[in-house]
């Protein structure tokens, strides 16, 4: 069935950034390139922009899904859909007109994500859920690599799931934050289907065999949802 995969989108968050090149290659193995942008105004940390993305882009193949932890999506998202984002995920609290911003990256042929923080509820998406290629269910309060896994976000991805069957439709569910090998398996049980991982990829020596346990993890995650 369509969308079904598994697909492993480590955050390059947690790479060496003296060395951004050789990491990228370390990670040929991945789906998807995660890509976070801080403001230092909707999370309290800052990472990197859009000229850096530009870097990215050119050293990599991989598709790149970039997170946009920003107050002022509807302003940034033309700047990096200019420098090469292939997915771009913007945060429901952050944005006011969520179908006018999914109809723009649209445009400029990008899938687009919304974006929910641990205490938004999935209701929220009601009148979004039709016009978005796939929802990211923050499983931390964002800002940080290396945070602890919040529970409570396998219900939420069931009720989402539950959202997307009411609605008729199959978008991709990604999750991100304290995603390692027993947390894959359990999210993907649950509904998930685009894992990003931070440190459990860019902390490991072999991050080829990081990326496959987390793959296999997460074809078990699938034979348990049947
Ligand atoms: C957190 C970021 C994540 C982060 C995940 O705010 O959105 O993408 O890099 O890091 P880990 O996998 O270490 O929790
Ligand atoms: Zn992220």
């Amino acid at each position: 069935m369509l969308n079904e995969d598994v697909r492993i989108a480590p955050s390059v968050l947690s790479a060496d950034f003296t060395r951004l090149g050789q990491e990228l290659e370390s990670i040929r193995d991945a789906d998807l390139v995660h890509y976070d942008v801080m403001d230092g105004h909707f999370v309290p940390n800052v990472s990197f922009g859009m000229g850096i993305l530009k870097q990215v882009k050119a050293a990599t193949d991989i598709p790149l899904d970039v997170h946009l932890m920003v107050t002022n999506p509807e302003e940034q998202t033309p700047w990096f859909l200019d420098a090469g984002a292939d997915i771009v995920t913007f945060h429901m609290e952050a944005q006011t007109h969520a179908n006018r911003l999914c109809s723009l990256i649209h445009a400029a042929g990008a899938k687009a994500a919304v974006a929910l923080n641990p205490a938004t509820p999935v209701s929220l998406l009601d009148s979004v859920i039709e016009d978005v290629d796939m929802v990211l269910v923050m499983t931390v309060n964002p800002g940080f690599g290396g945070q602890s896994f919040i529970e409570g976000s396998i219900a939420k991805i069931r009720k989402l799931r539950a959202l997307c069957a009411e609605h008729g439709v199959n978008p991709w569910v990604e999750v991100d934050g304290g995603i390692v090998a027993d947390t894959a398996e359990r999210v993907v049980a649950a509904g998930a289907n685009v894992l990003v991982a931070g440190s459990s990829v860019f902390g490991a020596k072999d991050r080829g065999v990081a990326i496959g346990a987390l793959r296999d993890a997460g074809h078990r995650g699938l034979t348990v949802r049947g």
